[in-house]
């Protein structure tokens, strides 16, 4: 990775799924960087793309044609051990379904992300009661609601000090004061670490605490 270059620069991408005989084209040669440092908020209407293109980023899923660089090193799907490390070390993702491991509790979930990305002081504590989840650390994920396992997965991607976090949807299943102190979250984790964001949001409220602004738009395109 190259010190300097943008965290994430996108030269034409296209995905489209096979739904049946129907061909969904979602992202259409789409181009963009995101500058190292920056949020960026990636707004667009429900099923314009934004998931299918954090799962891109992460590299769980395969684009259909163009070019990705992290930090200015070309990534290919086709190098599956390369996003694996990438996913495990640097590129910290929250998912719209929280994604923990069902069989830790919150706090062993936060120290085994830690571990996993190679960072020793794994004070699942303080990631907890940043996201005020006090007193909950020793809860298995079944036993807290989906707003706290959201917290949790959040606490997760901080503790595991990321190069780049991509959040999706982070505060969409959340009430309007647990959202705004995840968000706060958010953005005060952004300003102290620089750690580039991209945040894919239906809150224009949010979307306008970002830098910068990747919109997309529903290509409602689709072959019979
Ligand atoms: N595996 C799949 N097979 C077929 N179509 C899919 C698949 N995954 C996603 N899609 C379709 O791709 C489009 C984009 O979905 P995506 O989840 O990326 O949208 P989104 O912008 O995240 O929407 P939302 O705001 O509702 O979360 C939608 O039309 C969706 O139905
Ligand atoms: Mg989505």
């Amino acid at each position: 990775m190259s010190v300097g270059c943008p965290a994430v620069s996108v030269t034409g991408l296209y995905k489209s799924f096979v739904d049946g005989n129907e061909q969904v084209r979602v992202l259409e040669n789409l181009t963009f960087t995101l500058p190292l440092h920056h949020s960026t908020a990636l707004v667009g209407p429900s099923g314009s793309g934004k998931s299918t293109l954090i799962n891109i980023l992460t590299g769980i899923e395969p684009p259909d044609a163009g070019a990705i660089r992290l930090f200015g090193e070309t990534v290919s799907h086709s190098s599956q051990k390369r996003w694996s490390q990438l996913r495990g070390q640097c590129i910290a993702t929250v998912f719209q379904d929280a994604n923990l491991m069902p069989t830790l509790s919150l706090a062993n979930n936060i120290r085994l992300r830690a571990q996993l990305a190679g960072t020793s002081d794994a004070n699942a504590e303080h990631w907890l009661n940043l996201l005020g989840l006090d007193n909950l650390g020793h809860r298995f994920p079944d036993q807290v609601s989906g707003g706290q396992r959201q917290r949790a997965a959040l606490a997760m991607a901080f503790a595991m000090r990321p190069a780049l976090l991509l959040a999706d949807e982070p505060t969409g299943s959340l009430d309007v004061a647990t959202a705004r102190q995840v968000a706060d979250a958010l953005f005060h984790h952004q300003q102290d670490t620089g750690c580039p964001m991209l945040l894919s949001t239906h809150d224009p409220v949010l979307a306008a605490r970002c830098d910068t602004t990747l919109s997309l738009m529903a290509t409602g395109l689709g072959d019979p």
